[in-house]
Order: C-alpha cells, then structure tokens, then sequence
C-alpha cells in the first residue's frame, strides 16, 4: 500500500540530453559507475522493442531449456534492469544486481552513449534488439497508457509527435538503433531484429546460442521456440509482468502482453500519419542504413 502511494507518473529529465524517469536521472552517477563482471551479458533494447522475450530466450538457452528453472522468479529478477530506480521500498536494479553474483543477464535501455563504460572495457557481450518504429511506437503507447510510473501519452497522434522528436522516455527511437548499429562490429554487439524473430524464431535463437558460445540440441531449441511463443509467454506468470502489482501496470488497461506481432501499426495509423511518419522517418535515417522491416 505504502509503495503504490509513492507510485505516481514520474517526471522526465534529461541525462545528456536524453529524457530519463526523475529517480534514474536523480542517481545517474551511480548508475554510471556500475562495474560489470566481464562474464556478464547485456541486453539493450529500445522500450518494447522485444526484450522481455529476448530474456526469455537467453534464460532458457542458460538451463538448456529446463522450463521449470527458468520459472524460479520473475523476468526482472531473473535478468535485472541495470538503470530502474523507483521510491523505496521497491529494490533498484543496482540492489538487486549487488546481490547477485556473475554471470549476469542485465536488461538495460539506456542508449549507447549512456551505457556505463565499464561494459565495454571489460568486453562484455551484448545483444541489442531492434523493432521497426511504428510497431515499436505503438507498443510504447500502449505501454505508456498502462504503466502509471511512466509520463501519460496523451491522444495517438500528438504521442507520433513526441516519438519523432525524442520526447519520450529514454529519447530518441532514431539515435537509439544507430548508436547500437554503429558500434556493433567494434564491440561485438549481437544486432537482432524483432521482424526476423517472429519470421523464424528457431533461427534467431540459434544465432543467440552461437554468440554465446552454446550448444544446446536441436531438440531442446524446438523447447525454447515452443517455451518464447508469445502465447506462451502471456500465459507465464514469471514472464508476463502479472508480478508487478496492478496500481503500477494496469494490465486491465492494456496487458504487456498485449498483441506480439509486426505490422499492428496498420491498425493505429491513418494513411495521413504514416506518410507524414515516413517523410519524417526518410529524413531522421537518411545517414544510415538499417534494414528495418514494417511488414513480414
Ligand atoms: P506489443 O505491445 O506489440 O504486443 P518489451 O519486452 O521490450 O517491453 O517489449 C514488449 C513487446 O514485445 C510487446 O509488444 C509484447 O507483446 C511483445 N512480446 C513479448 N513477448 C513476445 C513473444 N514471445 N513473441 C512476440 N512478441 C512478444
């Protein structure tokens, strides 16, 4: 009761120019700081680009696929959010990882200017995965409408607005997939797509094994595949986010589990806001080019 009292709406502020949630901002320098162990693993999504699934998979390719050791705790406990802070009582990611030793999995979605240096000093791997911005906007919406610590997204279309112009909590779509995009050879990022994982998801989960250095047999990838579908996903109350308590996601608004498929934003866009997005989105990528996909 005391800590969904505290729950409220947080204010943006910027961090080097990228607007962050108050309390990530109020204590960036710690956040800044974090040491990694070299053994641990990054997962570094946009908001709602498909990280939770991405978790869902790297846990499972850790326990060969054992379902029932893959449900000992909820996502975020299982695989930390490096940058959380909420009020008290509630434990930052910073606490929950201090209490854990290494190997890691740690969920983060700073971009990758704001990631804390150590992780590339001692070589940790990292997997990034990206979703193509109006099927990534429009989960966000959604998001945004039912996660009560997050700014409310206002109407559809002033909400396309604020995503363009990097407004939205952890800024920029745009810089976001180039920052990643652009340092992925000289770090050894795994740069994934969230299209390629619904169109073959066996062989986007092999390519994970391979860059962890795994070998898991074909049978058990076919448990993986079976275990991250989306409606199996939904179904697990260890991955479905039925762990944090309704006053701060309102799964009744929208469930976080809410479609897991590409091309919904058919569904939100008049034809007057997508050819207004595109002319936007040509310009924003002219420098670039990432092979992002709309429809599959
Ligand atoms: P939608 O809102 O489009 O349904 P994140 O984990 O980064 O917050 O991303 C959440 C998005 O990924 C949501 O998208 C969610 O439904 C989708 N998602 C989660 N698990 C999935 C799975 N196993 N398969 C496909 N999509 C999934």
């Amino acid at each position: 009761q005391k800590a969904s009292s505290s729950i409220t709406r947080f204010p943006l502020i910027p961090v080097r120019g990228v607007p962050l949630m108050n309390h990530i901002a109020n204590n960036w320098d710690s956040i800044w700081a974090f040491r990694p162990d070299p053994s641990d693993l990054l997962i570094a999504t946009y908001p709602k680009a498909g990280t939770t699934w991405t978790q869902e998979i790297v846990d499972l390719l850790l326990h060969n696929g054992d379902a029932e050791a893959c449900k000992r705790a909820p996502t975020p406990v299982r695989s930390p959010f490096l940058e959380i802070f909420s009020p008290p009582p509630i434990p930052s990611g910073l606490d929950l990882l201090e209490k854990m030793d290494p190997p890691r999995v740690i969920k983060t979605h700073l971009p990758f200017q704001l990631v804390p240096p150590g992780f590339w000093e001692n070589k940790c791997k990292a997997i990034y995965v990206a979703r193509n911005a109006k099927d990534n906007l429009v989960s966000y919406y959604y998001f945004d409408l039912m996660n009560q610590t997050q700014p409310e997204p206002g109407p559809f279309d002033g909400y396309i607005h604020k995503f363009m112009q990097g407004d939205l909590s952890w800024g920029s779509w745009y810089d976001h997939v180039k920052g990643y995009w652009l340092e992925r050879e000289k770090r050894n990022i795994l740069y994934l797509f969230y299209e390629d994982m619904k169109e073959n998801p066996r062989r986007e989960v092999e390519r994970i094994m391979r860059y962890l250095d795994l070998s898991v047999s074909d049978e058990v990838i076919s448990q993986i595949v079976e275990l991250t579908s989306f409606k199996n996903m939904k179904e697990n109350p260890m991955a479905n986010y039925s762990c944090v308590p309704s006053p701060v996601f309102d799964q009744s608004i929208s469930p976080f589990m809410r479609k897991g498929e590409v091309g919904d934003w058919k569904n939100h866009f008049t034809p007057e806001q997508s050819k207004l997005f595109d002319e936007d989105y040509e310009k924003q990528m002219k420098d670039i080019d990432i092979p992002f996909r709309t429809l599959i």
